[in-house]
């Protein structure tokens, strides 16, 4: 495992970290909390240090699973949560950035997490309706009163980002990046490479796609997200797939698996923290902490992109 720093928060991280959103159970189909927790102490066996969740990632049960996982080694882990969204019962999100509510959710947080810190809180999203400087506002306040250690934000726009910068301490950015999905290298990335910002990028797999296991027939749980994600229907998926599966002959021309081919992609361009790679099982989880190891050479690395080519993902 190799390791970077969080940008101005001063702390390092394991340059590929456990994203929890699927352990929540309710996204990304069925989930068991055992092979949750097996995902995650695999992923700590093999150096980790990262660990992002949400309180909506299955209306709080990924952050109580994170917590229970990292019990008895909390001060060896950096935890990661967001704030913003909340849910007044379970399916229905509204976005609450008053500084009462955002207090409240880190307090909520912090219980779920079995903590008394939390080392990364992120606004999870903007919205229009809360001007982003008083929510970066509120959310440096709660690294005054030690809550929080740093503050970042997630899916901005960069005018967005600019304005979060201009109101307070903000250490990080968290955004989609992948072989299928560039559009953060245009306008985010130089922004946030001006601006010494820690990059920690989502969906590194194009959610599981460029495992390259997917196949046209593919059935997806109801409820599970990819069931109505345009990228994982019609001739944008017959798109996606043809790219996978390149990407994946690629992959296999180096003795490696095509998922840990493409976040070794992610993890070799410049400006980029960590890559957040979801996982279910500990198999899912130590194939993708491996990713870590690899110095893929510019051949490779340019293979991959040609494979990957045009696509929607
Ligand atoms: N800030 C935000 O708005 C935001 C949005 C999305 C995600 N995130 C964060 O980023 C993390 C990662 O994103 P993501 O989970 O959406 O996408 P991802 O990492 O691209 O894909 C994860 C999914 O791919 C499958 N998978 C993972 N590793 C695999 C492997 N080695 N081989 C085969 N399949 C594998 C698993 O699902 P199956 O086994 O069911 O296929 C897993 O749930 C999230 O968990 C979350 O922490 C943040």
């Amino acid at each position: 495992m190799q390791y970077r720093r969080l940008g101005k928060a001063g702390f390092d991280v394991s340059i590929v970290a456990v994203g929890t959103w699927a352990m929540g159970g309710k996204e990304f189909g069925r989930t068991d909390d055992r092979d949750s927790i097996k995902a995650i102490h695999r992923a700590l066996d093999l150096g980790v240090t990262l660990f992002d969740t949400a309180p909506i990632y299955g209306s709080g049960r990924a952050e109580e699973i994170v917590g229970r996982a990292l019990l008895g080694i909390r001060k060896d882990v950096v935890i990661a949560t967001k704030c913003g969204p909340v849910e007044p019962r379970p399916g229905l999100l509204r976005m609450d950035y008053s500084p009462a509510s955002l207090a409240a959710q880190v307090d909520a947080s912090l219980r779920r997490l079995q903590t008394d810190v939390i080392d990364l809180l992120q606004l999870h999203w903007p919205d229009p309706a809360w001007p982003i400087e008083d929510a970066v506002g509120a959310m440096a306040r709660l690294v005054q009163t030690g809550k929080a250690r740093a503050i970042g934000v997630s899916n901005t726009q960069p005018d967005e980002l600019r304005r979060a910068l201009s109101a307070g301490p903000v250490a990080s950015v968290q955004e989609p990046f992948s072989l299928l999905n560039r559009e953060f290298e245009r306008e985010l990335l130089p922004l946030c490479r001006e601006n010494d910002l820690a990059v920690l990028v989502y969906e590194p797999l194009a959610r599981g796609l460029l495992s390259g296991k997917f196949t046209p027939t593919w059935r997806f749980e109801p409820g599970d997200v990819r069931a109505t994600d345009p990228r994982f229907r019609g001739p944008t998926f017959r798109d996606n797939l043809q790219a996978a599966d390149r990407v994946a002959a690629v992959a296999r021309g180096q003795g490696l698996p095509a998922a840990q081919a493409a976040i070794a992609w992610v993890l070799a361009q410049p400006g980029i923290t960590t890559a957040l790679c979801g996982a279910k099982t500990a198999a899912q989880s130590s194939e993708n902490a491996r990713a870590a190891d690899l110095a893929l050479d510019a051949t490779t690395l340019e293979g991959l992109e040609n494979a990957a080519g045009r696509s929607q993902g």
